[in-house]
């Protein structure tokens, strides 16, 4: 267990990013209810995740981590769910067929609400407001009302969660994932792209596969895995108060577990040295992500990587790079070589979301699909320059027929962002232009396994 670690000990060190609430009663009355509800996920769930991501850490399967930017009240319905949900299975078919490597998927769903901003207040209509800092602080309406923290709101976000899990569950567990389904998958939306029809040909290659499997005995009734999937979530762990709530000791090993998602990580503003968001993780035994961007420096990141896992545990840490498609190559391998000298075991995986974002003339926020691929490919790229594995994908990416994200083979211009803009926060992939990204990483994916049977031979 972490030394000199408390659920609270966080508290002693700088807090970026934390809202301030006016009301410190009522924030007191919230956490006491939120300590009182239920985990919503379990200490085995988060140790079994770990296990799977230290077999990545190891070369052997990949990561693949996607969802909203930021879940809102708004956008809260089964259907939401079950689309994304839908694509990421979808997805991690493409990448399994491809890789004959198992793929890890995991949900930035059912508690990725709060988001850190890069300016506290935002003008606009003559008025200066706090910015929206996420469905579980505030509202994204610029209305000095909305615009208030108010804890209750983290109530509401836990129900939501809590919902959200339990569709999730019964979606991966309840026959609904079982692999001969792939077929009643093909939405409308991917059957118009040019991948529609590379997803039906890799849909009946599994169905004949499946077939042939069944010949031999092996079917859904012989092997439950056919049945059903594994499925986890994960969120920032900004809102450290909401955290700490939900933190829980194990009953089995008396360790303290973050039960509120099976994977937490830490944003690329909150990792600096002495950051209250590293105390608090460094203590729960979840899976941990931490985000890593161009001011990440080699001697910074071994620190973190001491402070969070001490005992080097694989499947501890995935560390996820958010260069820019135009700095990956370059910002990238210093710390893929550090790390690898010093000998931690983590996952390397690529968001190659966050550091391409730019804003049209008409003032939205977007990303152009090139980008986002160019930086995969670096990616890959620097991996297979310095013999490790390129473990995995962390997206911003929905299951709906959104206009958020410029570009892919249905290229979305300009001028079509404003018809279905509905993000809360960052730009995000739709479901045809998440398929066309998963057939992809799968080249590329290939492209690593040839060079690792080179290598072997
Ligand atoms: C995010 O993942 O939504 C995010 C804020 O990313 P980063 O910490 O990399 O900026
Ligand atoms: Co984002």
């Amino acid at each position: 267990m972490a030394t000199n670690w408390t659920p609270e000990s966080w508290k002693t060190h700088e807090a970026r990013h934390l809202p301030s609430y006016g009301d410190a009663a009522k924030l007191s009355e919230v956490e006491v209810t939120l300590a009182k509800f239920p985990p919503l996920v379990f200490a085995g769930e988060a140790r079994d995740l770990k296990k799977t991501l230290g077999d990545v850490a190891e070369g052997r399967g990949f990561l693949l981590q996607g969802g909203d930017c930021a879940e809102s009240f708004a956008e809260f319905s089964a259907d939401n769910i079950r689309d994304t949900f839908r694509v990421l299975l979808q997805m991690a078919v493409v990448l399994t067929f491809a890789s004959k490597q198992p793929v890890v998927k995991v949900g930035r769903m059912a508690g990725q609400f709060a988001k850190p901003r890069s300016a506290p207040t935002e003008s606009a209509q003559g008025m200066e407001l706090p910015s929206y800092f996420g469905d579980i602080i505030n509202g994204i309406e610029f209305e000095p009302e909305t615009r208030r923290n108010d804890p209750e709101r983290m109530v509401r976000a836990y129900t939501q969660s809590s919902a959200t899990l339990n569709l999730l569950r019964a979606f991966a567990g309840g026959g609904y994932a079982n692999l001969r389904q792939v077929h009643q998958w093909t939405l409308d939306h991917i059957g118009k792209s040019p991948w529609g029809e590379k997803f039906s040909v890799l849909a009946d290659r599994i169905s004949e596969a499946l077939d042939f499997m069944a010949a031999c005995g092996i079917d859904p009734e012989t092997v439950p895995q056919l049945e059903g999937t594994d499925f986890y979530t994960s969120h920032e762990a900004l809102l450290l108060p909401y955290e700490q709530a939900l933190t829980r000791r194990d009953s089995l090993t008396g360790d303290w577990y973050d039960c509120s998602a099976h994977m937490l990580w830490i944003g690329d503003r909150t990792r600096f040295d002495g950051s209250a968001h590293v105390e608090f993780l460094r203590g729960v035994e979840n899976p941990i992500g931490m985000k890593c961007g161009p001011s990440l420096e080699p001697d910074a990141l071994l620190r973190l990587l001491d402070t969070l896992n001490p005992r080097r545990e694989a499947g501890r840490m995935t560390l996820i790079s958010r260069f820019g498609h135009e700095k990956v190559e370059e910002g990238l391998p210093k710390l893929v070589r550090a790390v690898k000298r010093e000998g931690h075991p983590v996952v390397w995986s690529c968001d190659p979301m966050h550091g391409n974002v730019i804003k049209t003339e008409s003032g939205l926020k977007t990303r152009p699909f090139d980008r986002i691929r160019a930086e995969i490919e670096g990616f890959f790229a620097v991996h297979r320059a310095e013999g490790t594995h390129a473990g995995g994908i962390h997206l911003e990416m929905t299951g709906q027929d959104v206009t958020e994200c410029t570009g892919g083979a249905i290229a979305i211009t300009d001028e079509a962002l404003a018809d279905r803009y509905h993000t809360h926060c960052d730009p995000r992939l739709n479901a045809a232009q998440s398929i066309e990204l998963a057939f992809l990483i799968a080249d590329m994916l290939n492209l690593e396994a040839t060079q690792r049977h080179k290598q072997a031979a």
